[in-house]
Parts: C-alpha cells; structure tokens; sequence
C-alpha cells in the first residue's frame, strides 16, 4: 500500500520501503500551513513573536518546504551519525536521505549561506513522531531566530563591543531572571576557544539573553491583557523566568529559557551561540552570532488559552470564527472560549510485547492515530510488568476517543478501537491479552 512517489508543495519525491513512514494524514498535513492562514491562532502568535525580532536586522522565511534532506537536517547541524532523533522511530522519511524536517534548524546553514542580511526569522511546519496527549501532535509549527555580526564590518573588528552597543537597542523589562550559570561549562557548554574570546562570546549570549527575555514578557504581557478582558478579576501572578544550560550540537554554549506558568516551570525555547563550523561551512567565516528556536503552538495554548493542540487542526467554525480580525489587530486578541466538550469514549487495550523486543511506543501511537485521525485525544500506559518465568513484557494503555467537532456513537469507538487492535496485531506483532 505504500505509494512510489509523494508530491509535497508541488515537487514529487520517489519513496524507499526500507526507510518510507509517512502516514496519510501527516501528508495531508504538510498542505495546510497553519503559520500562513490568516487569523489563525499559529498565525497571530508568530505575528507577535516576530514583532520583537523587526526588519530589517531581521529577514523573515515562512514559505520553505518541509521536505528536507538528513544532511540538513542532522549533518550540517552536527548530529553524530548514531544520534537517537535521526531513528526512524523519531522522524518521518521519505527515503533514506530524504525527510521531513523535525525542526526549523535544518535550515539554519543554508540561510546562513545565502542571507545577507545580520539575522533572519525562518517560521515553519515542523514533524516529529511521538506521543498523543493534549500537548502532543506529529506536526508542529516552530520560529527560529538568528543574529550575525560580520568581523569584517564592526568598527575595529571589535565584535564584543559592537554587539554590546546593539543591545541597548532592546526593550529592558524590570523583572529579575535567575540566570545561576556560569557563562562557560568546560564539558557540557565550552568555549569555542579556537574562534571566540570569552568576551566576544559573552556579549553575543548577553545581547541574545536580552533578546529572548525581552520577547517572552511581550508575548506575557499580551496574554496577560487577554485574561484581563476575559475576566476582570482574573489574579495576575508576576512573570517568572529563569535560564537553564542546555546542550545542542550546533551551539556552544547553549540554553534553555523557562517561565513560570500555571505552576509549572515551562521551557519555552532553546538557543546559543553559533557553532564556529557553521559559518565557516556556509562560506562566511567573518560572522559570528547566536540563534534560537521556539516552538509556536505551545505558546499560542498560552496566549489563547487552548486547551488542545488538536484544536489547530480544527475547521469548525466555533474555533475559527473566535480569532477573526484578530491578524489586522493585535490588541483585540482575547481568549478561546471553549465550546461544549461532548463525552468522551475510553478504551483499553493490553498486549504482550513482541518476542522479539523490538516494539516502539511510537509506532503503535502512529497506528491509533492512523485509524482514529484527530479523533483520539490520548493515548495513555496505565500498565506494564514483566513476565517472571517467561520474561515477556505485557503493557495495557487506555485510548480515549473524543472529537471535537461531533458526538461520536459508542459504536463508532468500538470500531475504530478493533480496528486498533487488528492492526497492532498485524504491524507490531503484539499478542492481545
Ligand atoms: N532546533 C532546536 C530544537 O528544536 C532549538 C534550537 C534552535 C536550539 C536554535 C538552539 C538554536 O529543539
């Protein structure tokens, strides 16, 4: 049943069995570009993220075609060859160096080449295989960012200080970020000692921690209005963020930016200071800077308030209709009002693992999505325990069908869920229990 070939945004790619995992409704996906639909929520919210990063230091993309090869992807990034995200359980391949991209990075060396510009906003459909719940999709939408500057161009070379008096350009906020880092870890976060001073690479993760804090309390703050017209005594709780080191294999050093939302410690974004090897194999060698990457769709569930990021996928009208005009005008943006839930419909399935352990959870949450659609709303393990005498690994998950858009018949889960189960039987080699 797997097709030969597959078009993606008007260009045709032949598939290979060995590494072909592309489910129908993750390629029907790739059409609809939420990021580019007017007044969508994806949409509004990298309006506003895109409002702290303004042209023309900064250079927007938002029309690159997620089909991507494993050298942009992986490669040029600096992924080891065995690293675990490149699995096919991970990532959705068309053949065996063509995918589609799992984040908007791999266009990182490419934009370097050809962009001229200090920095660029590269906003884009994202794809990745994992779990089903109310903060997990297959696609996703992300914004990446980057700052250059050009040793070459910076008065007396002296990039340290230029970068520190282009930060006095970016909005101060008052708010207190613990930041209990050293500026350098010899192991994980090091020094890029062959190309960078400490204090060159210092100001550019000064300039680009600035940055970052002074967009996440404009993106709050926003929200923050929103629940106010909702609600008028809606209890404002003071914004909370915190930098935590981080590690990627195309920046040194590295971080990740949290807030405090809701109770929770949240990571918003990833980001650091260019790998040296990028720009070196983009053929500007003279530019050094930082970049980060943020992913969209959480940040519009805080903004708006949506509760599933199922409801992106959404066409009813009683989602969309509640963000129109909203694009044209900023300061309108209120919150989802969430309309009626109808009931939703558990089902438990349990198994044994194949003998041959050889089972990826993934797998089988791509099987109940493929049979369900949007239709599941999350797929959960609620057991697990290991044969004594046979050592076999039994586990037991509940899937709970609800739609969004309709009531679904008892009957109708019971269809979708033996259909489910026929299928993990035939593809994963489970034995139903
Ligand atoms: N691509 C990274 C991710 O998806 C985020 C990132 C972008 C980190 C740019 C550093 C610099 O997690």
């Amino acid at each position: 049943s797997q097709p030969s070939s597959i078009t993606v945004q008007g260009s045709t790619y032949q598939t290979d069995s060995k590494w072909f995992n592309v489910p129908p409704n993750v390629l029907s996906a790739t059409s609809r570009r939420l990021h580019l639909q007017k007044d969508h929520p994806i949409y509004i919210t990298r309006q506003i993220i895109e409002a702290s990063f303004p042209g023309p230091t900064f250079k927007p993309y938002s029309d690159l075609s997620p089909v991507v090869t494993t050298h942009q992807n992986f490669d040029s990034l600096g992924f080891p060859p065995d690293h675990p995200g490149r699995a096919r359980s991970d990532t959705y391949y068309i053949n065996g160096t063509t995918l589609l991209r799992t984040h908007t990075s791999a266009h990182q060396a490419d934009t370097f080449r050809a962009d001229e510009s200090d920095g660029y906003l590269i906003s884009a459909d994202v794809y990745r295989r994992d779990a089903i719940d109310s903060s997990h999709y297959p696609v996703f939408h992300q914004m990446e960012g980057a700052r250059s500057w050009d040793r070459t161009k910076v008065p007396n070379g002296n990039i340290a200080a230029a970068v520190l008096k282009d930060m006095k350009a970016i909005p101060g906020h008052g708010i207190k970020v613990e930041d209990p880092n050293p500026p350098f870890h010899p192991e994980r976060n090091p020094l890029q000692e062959a190309h960078h001073s400490a204090a060159e690479s210092e100001a550019i993760g000064r300039h680009l921690k600035k940055s970052l804090e002074a967009m996440v309390v404009d993106v709050f703050s926003r929200a923050k209005a929103a629940a106010f017209k909702a609600d008028p005594d809606f209890v404002d709780e003071p914004l909370q963020m915190r930098w935590v080191e981080a590690y990627f294999p195309f920046t040194s050093p590295s971080w990740e930016l949290e807030v405090y939302y809701a109770g929770d410690w949240l990571e918003v974004l990833g980001c650091g200071v260019v790998r040296q090897d990028l720009y070196i194999n983009a053929g500007v060698p003279n530019k050094l800077g930082w970049a980060f990457g943020i992913g969209i769709d959480r940040i519009a569930m805080l903004l708006f308030r949506i509760p599933d990021i199922r409801l992106f996928w959404s066409q009813d009208e009683r989602f969309l209709s509640q963000f129109a005009g909203v694009s044209d005008k900023l300061d309108t943006l209120g919150r989802f009002v969430p309309f009626s839930k109808y009931p939703p419909s558990p089902r438990d399935v349990s198994f044994w693992l194949p003998r041959d352990g050889d089972f990826h959870e993934n797998d089988f949450m791509e099987i109940v999505r493929g049979i369900g659609g949007d239709t599941v709303e999350e797929v959960k393990m609620f057991d697990s325990f290991t044969h004594p005498k046979t050592g076999r690994e039994s586990r037991a998950y509940r899937i709970v069908y609800r739609s969004w858009d309709r009531t679904m018949t008892g009957e109708e889960a019971n269809e979708l869920h033996e259909k489910v189960r026929q299928t993990l039987t035939q593809k994963l080699g489970v034995e139903l229990r």
